[in-house]
């Protein structure tokens, strides 16, 4: 036979070689595992939309961040759920917050746990905006002040890094120059530097409470339709000195995180978010994927696309997994 071809197949013909070429992994040091975390007592509420995922009172909180720490993941995430509400969402700045007290609390169940703080106003506010609300607008230099009191109150509870969520422009600049002043000048920011007015973030606002009561958050979250515009956000949050950048979401987004990966020189985190974990547990429920092999596969994904980081309610699962191997 004179046929010229290549044969590709000489390098997966069995499991070593496989594995001696493989070009990406996933590592449970990749993992961020994000907590609800809600005021009162003997409250572990599971999400419906997000089985497995609960809404936890302080008091149940060591027994997770023990499993947490026993897995090897690193880092966690905090959305909180406060108890009152009100236009300006001061449940967020709060010192004695419920953002503010959880991190306390997991800083001293387990100090090397990095506790990473999101930063917005959505949960806190009773109009479920990010930013305050004005004459039939978001404002977005008055809603700045009040992230960066939200960034310093969340540093001085002991939070490792600060996630800024919330989408007003200039909020990296903003949280940057409010923590320095407040001597936390060695508290890195991981902005959510592009992100999507996405419809998979609808289980995160039953679990955190966050929907808006009017309106859509089109006016600062970005059009899912844009690419180029996703390089101009992040290029504005490099310059305003953020440490780690982050897209957001993740699965209808490969591109963007490929993009930001080659464009620009910080690491990068993913989001997978909230409707990307309950897309697969419910098709995982009802037999029709392998919920394993899948979710393995959509992580990889993401590492081939560019993440350094992924932030994910599979972290406990994944991390598990990996362990049996
Ligand atoms: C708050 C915030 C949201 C998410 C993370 N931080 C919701 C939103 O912007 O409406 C979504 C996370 C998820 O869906 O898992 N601004």
């Amino acid at each position: 036979m004179d046929l010229q071809f290549t044969r590709h197949r000489r390098l997966r013909q069995n499991p070593a070689i496989r594995n001696l070429i493989r070009e990406h992994h996933l590592h449970v040091h990749d993992l961020i595992y994000p907590l609800f975390v809600i005021h009162g007592h003997n409250v572990r509420n599971e999400i419906s939309s997000m089985p497995g995922v609960f809404q936890l009172s302080l008091d149940q909180l060591e027994q997770e961040i023990k499993e947490i720490v026993m897995l090897g993941i690193q880092g966690v995430i905090l959305f909180g759920i406060p108890e009152d509400k009100d236009e300006i969402g001061s449940g967020a700045y709060h010192d004695h917050g419920i953002v503010q007290e959880a991190t306390r609390l997991i800083k001293q169940i387990a100090p090397k746990l990095l506790v990473i703080a999101d930063t917005c106003l959505c949960e806190f506010t009773d109009h479920g905006h990010c930013g305050v609300i004005h004459e039939g607008k978001v404002l977005n230099d008055p809603s700045l002040d009040l992230l960066a009191r939200t960034a310093i109150s969340q540093a001085r509870a002991g939070a490792d890094m600060i996630a800024p969520s919330n989408m007003m422009d200039g909020f990296v600049a903003a949280i940057r120059k409010g923590l320095d002043e407040a001597g936390f000048e060695d508290v890195p920011i991981m902005s959510y530097a592009v992100k999507y007015a996405s419809s998979f973030y609808g289980p995160f606002r039953d679990a955190a409470h966050s929907a808006p009561q009017f309106w859509d958050r089109k006016t600062y979250q970005m059009d899912p339709a844009n690419g180029r515009e996703a390089l101009r956000e992040a290029y504005s949050d490099v310059v305003e000195g953020a440490d780690i950048l982050m897209v957001k979401p993740a699965l209808a987004y490969m591109d963007i995180i490929y993009q930001v990966k080659q464009q620009f020189n910080l690491p990068l985190a993913a989001y997978n978010v909230s409707g990307e974990y309950a897309m697969i547990k419910a098709a995982a429920q009802n037999g029709w994927v392998d919920e394993k092999k899948i979710v393995i596969e959509m992580l990889t994904g993401m590492k081939r696309a560019g993440a350094d980081i992924i932030i994910t309610y599979f972290a406990k699962d994944v991390a598990k997994w990996l362990k049996e191997e």
